[in-house]
């Protein structure tokens, strides 16, 4: 696996390859890295000739700088970890090389991107945008991979792509969940062993609940704070945080449940 930091590197690699007709996938992530992740990759590796995978815990998308300070970075045990997985490149830039201004300039989405975790992460998804836009001009990849977990950031990459005619395919992938039905997150190594062990009633509550109403009410006697739990459309969304960790997860309403 060949590792890139500076963007001249890579773009020369995959201009060469482009020229002579290799497909490319990619997979965007902050590390930190686990079987959901792991997943992407996989789907890449099926799809396209050649995977890139993007390391970067972008600072922009971090509303709160606890958070941020808190992100776990094992960078050299991912890289393992792709590695082995049979990942062709990672690309692993530094700040101020995917910031050249400073973030000055940056995609705001003016409705979606304002409910659920917008309007309790206030500007989250500017950030999410903007990298997304980045990685993705500088990939030139013909498809990314993005995870349904984060159902509300994959609707508006979706947007984004059609938004602004980007000729990559966005590619959702099935949320991947623990036995218990916890889906996996890299925030998750940050829970205690005991709440690890209450964490599956989030997911248990957004299943068997008959109503949003009432999967709040069933969290918040389960020890949850809740910060929503909405019904749209076909799905049901909620993030809710336990002890000092926010988790956030999505399923289908209806039939398939
Ligand atoms: O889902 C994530 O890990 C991030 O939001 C992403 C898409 C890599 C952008 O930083």
């Amino acid at each position: 696996m060949k590792v890139f930091t500076e963007l001249p590197d890579w773009r020369a690699e995959r201009r060469a390859e482009r020229r002579a007709g290799i497909g490319l996938g990619l997979v965007p992530t902050m590390g930190a890295l686990h079987e959901g992740h792991l997943s992407l990759v996989r789907r890449s590796l099926d799809e396209n000739d050649r995977t890139l995978v993007s390391i970067f815990v972008n600072p922009t998308q971090f509303n709160d700088p606890t958070d941020l300070a808190a992100y776990p970075q094992p960078l050299e045990s991912d890289l393992a970890l792709l590695r082995e997985a049979g990942v062709h490149y990672a690309i692993v830039p530094r700040r101020d090389t995917l910031y050249p201004d400073g973030y000055r300039y940056r995609v705001v989405e003016t409705e979606r991107s304002r409910a659920y975790e917008g309007a309790h992460r206030p500007g989250h998804f500017d950030g999410v945008l903007t990298v997304v836009l980045k990685l993705l001009q500088i990939a030139d990849a013909d498809r990314a991979y993005f995870g349904e977990k984060d159902w509300q950031q994959l609707e508006l990459v979706r947007g984004l792509a059609e938004a602004f005619f980007l000729p990559t395919a966005i590619v959702g992938c099935p949320t991947v969940r623990d036995a218990d039905g916890l889906a996996l997150s890299s925030r998750n190594s940050r829970l205690s062993s005991d709440e690890r062990r209450r964490a599956p009633a989030f997911h248990r509550a957004l299943v068997a609940a008959p109503s949003a109403d009432l999967a709040r009410r069933a969290l918040e006697t389960g020890g949850f704070d809740v910060d929503y739990v909405e019904d749209d459309g076909d799905r049901r969304l909620a993030a809710v945080r336990l002890g000092g960790v926010r988790l956030i997860d999505n399923v289908p309403l209806g039939s398939d449940r």
